[in-house]
């Protein structure tokens, strides 16, 4: 699409929250893998973190600087409405990350499900890059991202599928593979979409 940011806010203004394909009552993945090689006094930063309830069980946890990055202004509009009380703990990014220089750094960046729509090797270029700038050396990465049997699509929109040493082959000599998962999410429709976790770890 030419717009992302109309096209997502048209998706998060239509539809509510759980019953998008990609909703997660519980986001346990991210929050076990987090919870493993990281600890709530570090900085976190979820790209394309949509109204995913994965800020609400941080908060809970005890993070305080957390930010959230995504193009749609309508999926962050319902976060800050969601966790209103907290928001002296976040900071709220409406950015194309395709597009976007970060300032300064963080100790987590989690991706989960955004990464996938970079079909363009200049994207993707320019988003390894953005990670070299913004992730603390000792930081990690927690990505999650269609397998190569999940869909080829997400919302009408063309994704890219990633096994795991996909992942590892795009970010490169800088990361180490600390971990890796397959997980079958289950959608709200009762369909089950197969994806590829990583956590690599910047040197
Ligand atoms: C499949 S949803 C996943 C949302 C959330 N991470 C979750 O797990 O519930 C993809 C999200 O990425 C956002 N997104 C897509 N392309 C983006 C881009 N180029 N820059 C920033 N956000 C983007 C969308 O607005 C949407 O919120």
């Amino acid at each position: 699409v030419s717009d992302p940011s109309a096209h997502w806010d048209s998706v998060f203004a239509a539809k509510r929250p759980n019953q998008m394909s990609w909703f997660q009552n519980d986001p346990t993945l991210s929050l076990t893998l987090i919870a493993q090689w990281a600890r709530p006094s570090d900085s976190v930063i979820d790209i394309g973190a949509g109204s995913s309830l994965l800020v609400d069980r941080l908060l809970d946890l005890g993070w305080r600087d957390i930010t959230l990055l995504d193009v749609s202004d309508e999926a962050l509009a319902l976060t800050r409405a969601r966790v209103a009380d907290s928001m002296q703990y976040l900071t709220l990014v409406n950015a194309d990350v395709r597009h976007w220089d970060p300032s300064r750094r963080y100790d987590v960046w989690h991706d989960r499900a955004a990464l996938h729509f970079l079909v363009d090797a200049a994207e993707r270029e320019h988003y390894v890059g953005a990670v070299l700038h913004a992730l603390s050396p000792g930081g990690v990465l927690v990505i999650a991202a269609f397998a190569p049997d999940g869909p080829d699509q997400c919302s009408g929109l063309a994704v890219r599928r990633y096994d795991v040493d996909d992942l590892v082959d795009m970010f490169g000599p800088h990361f180490s593979l600390e971990d890796s998962r397959r997980e079958e999410h289950a959608t709200p429709f009762g369909t089950v979409q197969p994806f590829t976790w990583v956590v690599l770890r910047r040197r």
